[in-house]
């Protein structure tokens, strides 16, 4: 299994300026999807450089965020001192084994991460193990529909080597209520995916990116359908989904 600290320690400054992880947009369907309130302890799993963290920071009393790669964290601490957040903390450690006491947290939130967890059952059991009763967990992360995922799969593989899947938001709704979770809101957007940012936000080879974009745009019947790659200026530029998901912990 490739480690994902050799995939992230090297491309942290990539995650801090990336138009995805950093729009304004995208960071407000989070902050939609959670309703956070001031007196909220939160957690952000799989904080990267602190995006998602910072984004709930001015709502809640303290955000935790953790990660496994201590270079994605340091860019995380960095940006925290540089933008004089008081209320951040900043842990390394495990989705799949978080070091923290049942019932902790108000707000628990992981967002385009999921897809790296080899064991997506276990890093649930966990979200819901540490989150308070009566509260709700947000999953947000890459989740393409069938046949289009099976496209991407095989680039996301190539691009990084240690993306393991990107659920379907019904896979996902199965495996969050199995857990516990009663999910309240399941629902996928599609957004349109500057291919060569993707590409650099990994660092990837030019001459691997132009054999992934062939891929894609070899793409054929509905999977291309729903991928619709396009190429403007020479650029390639596709349609790219995400799940997001608000998920109830049951009260005692
Ligand atoms: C794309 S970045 C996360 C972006 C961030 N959540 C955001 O919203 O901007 C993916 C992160 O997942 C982290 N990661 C992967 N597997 C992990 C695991 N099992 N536990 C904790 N973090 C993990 C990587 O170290 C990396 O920082």
């Amino acid at each position: 299994m490739p480690d994902v600290r050799d995939s992230f320690k090297n491309v942290a400054a990539n995650y801090s300026k990336s138009t995805f992880h950093t729009s304004s947009a995208r960071l407000q369907e989070v902050l939609d999807l959670m309703r956070p309130k001031p007196g909220d302890l939160a957690l952000d799993v799989a904080t990267g450089t602190g995006n998602t963290a910072f984004a709930l920071a001015p709502y809640v009393r303290r955000v935790v965020g953790l990660d496994l790669t201590r270079e994605m964290l340091n860019e995380a601490r960095r940006i925290a001192a540089e933008k004089e957040f008081k209320n951040t903390d900043w842990v390394i450690g495990d989705a799949e084994h978080l070091p923290f006491q049942d019932d902790t947290f108000d707000i628990y939130v992981v967002r385009a991460a999921p897809h790296h967890f080899p064991d997506i059952d276990r890093f649930i059991a966990e979200a819901f193990r540490v989150l308070k009763p009566d509260r709700d967990a947000s999953f947000i992360d890459c989740a393409p529909p069938l046949p289009a995922r099976d496209v991407l799969h095989e680039v996301e593989m190539r691009r990084d080597p240690s993306h393991v899947l990107s659920l379907t938001v019904e896979e996902w709704v199965t495996r969050l209520e199995r857990a516990g979770f009663h999910v309240e809101v399941a629902q996928t957007r599609e957004l349109d995916w500057n291919y060569e940012e993707w590409m650099n936000n990994m660092a990837v080879a030019p001459e691997l990116a132009a054999e992934l974009a062939r891929v894609i745009d070899a793409s054929s019947g509905e999977a291309r359908t729903q991928l619709h790659p396009e190429w403007r200026e020479g650029k390639l530029w596709h349609a790219y989904w995400h799940a997001l998901i608000r998920a109830h912990k049951p009260g005692t």
